[in-house]
């Protein structure tokens, strides 16, 4: 999987190493198997909606979603969804930002999957977690490409009792 992953210095702005999958995505065999493997854990939980964080968790969740035969629900940023929303502030490695989800989107007790790219100080999935909880949805897992042990996300997950699934570090 890694070597799928291009590591691009100083973006976007200087000190991170942005860690890019544009170059996992745009490879067929690289993209059939990042979904395959995102998958493995979840093969015998009923999944009943699949939950993608803006922007690249679009792009996985999405083909999870379809993988899975489930629905896709999108978590965007502040002031892009056109429906009722609810909102949440949240910290980022590199800044601060409010995460929406439409009011509607999921009822209570849908069993949800998660899915990201990367999971860095986990403010962005907990931000996501808080939101599906709000609208009663219970989070079966939370799947990413690239975990950053480092800046803390796994541990902040689960320490919130959320499972994290990663397919490198
Ligand atoms: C990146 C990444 C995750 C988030 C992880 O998205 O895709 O969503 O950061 O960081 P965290 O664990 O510290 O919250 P970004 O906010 O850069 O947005 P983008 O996908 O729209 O570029
Ligand atoms: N989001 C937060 N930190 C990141 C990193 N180092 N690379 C890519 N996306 C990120």
């Amino acid at each position: 999987m890694r070597d799928y992953i291009r590591t691009i210095a100083d973006f976007p702005r200087e000190g991170i190493l942005f860690r890019d999958v544009t170059t996992l995505f745009a490879d067929a065999r690289g993209f059939r198997m990042c979904v395959d493997q995102l998958l493995t854990p979840y093969a015998a939980e009923p999944i009943d909606k699949v939950v993608g964080l803006e922007a690249r968790g679009f792009v996985l969740g999405g083909a999870v979603a379809h993988q899975l035969t489930v629905g896709f629900v999108p978590i965007r940023k502040k002031g892009k969804l056109p429906g009722g929303v609810l909102s949440e502030a949240y910290v980022l490695e590199y800044g601060e930002a409010v995460m929406e989800i439409h009011d509607d989107a999921l009822k209570a007790g849908d069993r949800v999957l998660i899915v990201d790219d990367l999971l860095a100080t986990g403010g962005t999935a907990a931000a996501a977690v808080r939101l599906c909880e709000r609208l009663g949805a219970r989070i079966v897992g939370c799947a990413f490409v690239i975990d950053l042990p480092d800046l803390g996300g796994r541990a902040l997950l689960e320490g919130l009792g959320h499972e994290v699934f990663a397919l490198t570090e």
